[in-house]
């Protein structure tokens, strides 16, 4: 009896010298203001990766990353990742990849944290209510571009690493960075170092962190995968030249004709994927999956309202969320070659390409899904006995990412939103793709989650993109007891 009372007394001693959640917390409330300025600087330097006027500040942006991580006492490097090739050949530096590590104690767990701190484009002349780049607090809520995707991000887990350095804690994983540039024009050179540094840098990686996208509404998310994408361009080509509708119309066959009439094929009204073997490849929803999307906290009727629409395709909550994560479905994005233009020209295009894509979920894969498509349009063409030509290719084959939610690592996850924010998780999916996912899993076997901070409403992409105070300061405290959490996984869990 003596003995177990020591015991208990010994570890609940030990467990309390090895995480003072408290005072972290406290630290983080007290250091807002800085936290809040590093974000405005980040924000101001204009990492647009898309603009190559901007590449300087792109390097810019890269260098004061590796600066930060550096006046922390990390082991730094700039990663150089080759040049890019620009459409009228010529080439451009492409901006190195930050890497760094905290800690190298072969005793502890180590984490990676991927981050991107590149940007989309804004300008104020695009609608925004404030300079996109000089970020502007309203009500609690921190405007500019990059804010919450990804710049905020990856400051918490920087400032969640100093916490536990500014108050002298031993950090209870090692932690490493990979910070990119390239991020929102495709992640151009990742996949190459990931590659190179597979039995180096990533080679005691025990996990890799992405601290992308957001929630789906006030509750705190984490997820568990993200749907791939496949994209198409058909082309049909007929006559050798544009032709005049009043004097050829009636004599030929015309391509857009064709096309329309093929591109009529690939779904139905009611959102069925028409070819062949797409929707048998589909995982059925079990029981559990319908649970999860049952318990998750989404509003349809404020879902119509911000995409402005009456009705939506399903008009349940399970269906809805279903067909935006785990199913696949088709979208035509346009027809190059096509008459665009205001007023009215009557004119029959020889050669119009047709644009679209299958966000496909883990039980496809792209090749096959090529092959699916290109066979099932030109069999319908072939039934339309048209003399023009058909010509089918798959321009992208980005793979979708799905994680096990019972894996250590999210019930890691679910304790750090317990502590931090005294509920449960949503569980959601990405309806959107991000290959890195999918490529560290498959080039380092390591398992990864995905713990956003952003909020539902932050208009990523998007005019007046925000970060609010309250998921930047709470999102750093998650980041510190997560970093926590992963360090009580039993080695025999894993
Ligand atoms: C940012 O906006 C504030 C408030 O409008 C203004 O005072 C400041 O001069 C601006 N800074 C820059 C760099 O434009
Ligand atoms: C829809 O959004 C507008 C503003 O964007 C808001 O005023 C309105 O109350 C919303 N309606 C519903 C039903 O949520
Ligand atoms: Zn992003």
């Amino acid at each position: 009896m003596k003995v177990e009372v020591l015991s208990s007394f010994l570890l609940l001693l030990s467990g309390a010298r090895s995480f003072q959640y408290a005072e972290l917390a406290q630290y983080v409330d007290a250091q807002q203001e800085r936290y809040v300025e590093s974000l405005r600087d980040w924000v101001s330097i204009e990492s647009d990766s898309s603009n190559v006027q901007r590449r300087g500040d792109l390097h810019r942006m890269m260098e004061t990353a590796a600066q930060k991580l550096r006046l922390m006492g990390g082991t730094v490097e700039l990663v150089d990742i080759g040049e890019q090739e620009l459409p009228d050949g010529t080439t451009l530096a492409l901006p190195k990849v930050v890497t760094a590590q905290f800690g190298s104690d072969p005793v502890k767990r180590t984490v990676c944290v991927y981050g991107h701190v590149d940007v989309q484009p804004a300008k104020l002349a695009d609608g925004w209510a404030t300079d996109p780049y000089n970020l502007t607090d309203i009500n609690g809520n921190l405007y500019g571009r990059g804010a919450s995707d990804n710049k905020a991000p990856v400051l918490a887990w920087i400032h969640a690493v100093e916490a536990y350095q500014a108050l002298s804690l031993d950090l209870p994983v090692n932690v490493k960075f990979v910070i990119e540039g390239m991020e929102e024009t495709g992640s151009n050179g990742l996949d190459a170092l990931i590659l190179a540094q597979r039995d180096t840098f990533f080679s005691d990686v025990d996990y890799i962190i992405i601290s992308d996208c957001g929630w789906l509404s006030r509750r705190p998310a984490l997820t568990y995968g993200t749907r791939g994408n496949c994209y198409f361009f058909a082309e049909v080509e007929g006559p050798k030249q544009d032709l005049h509708s009043g004097v050829y119309g009636g004599t030929v066959i015309e391509p857009m004709t064709d096309l329309v009439g093929i591109l009529d094929t690939l779904i139905s009204p009611s959102g069925k994927i028409l070819v062949p073997g797409i929707r048998e490849a589909v995982a059925p929803l079990s029981d559990e999956e319908w649970k999860m999307y049952q318990d998750v906290q989404f509003d349809m009727e404020n879902y119509k309202n911000k995409t402005g629409v009456n009705q939506l395709m399903y008009n349940n909550k399970v269906d809805l969320l279903a067909h935006m994560w785990r199913y696949p479905t088709v979208s035509i994005h346009g027809i190059e070659g096509a008459f665009s233009d205001a007023g009215t020209k009557t004119v029959i295009p020889a050669k119009v390409t047709a644009k679209f894509s299958i966000r496909q979920v883990p039980s496809m894969e792209p090749a096959l899904v090529k092959k699916q498509v290109t066979d099932y349009l030109h069999s319908v063409f072939a039934k339309r006995k048209s003399p023009n030509k058909l010509k089918v290719t798959m321009v992208i084959g980005a793979k979708p990412w799905l994680a096990d939610t019972q894996h250590p690592l999210y019930e890691a996850g679910k304790a750090a939103v317990k502590r931090v924010f005294d509920m449960d998780p949503d569980l959601i999916r990405e309806g959107g793709t991000i290959p890195i996912a999918r490529t560290f899993q498959d080039v380092t076997g390591k398992s990864i989650i995905m713990m956003p901070i952003g909020g539902f409403d932050d208009g990523l992409h998007s005019q007046n993109e925000k970060m609010s105070r309250y998921n930047y300061i709470e999102g750093t405290k998650y980041f510190i007891a997560y970093l926590h959490e992963v360090s009580q996984i039993k080695t025999s869990s894993v």
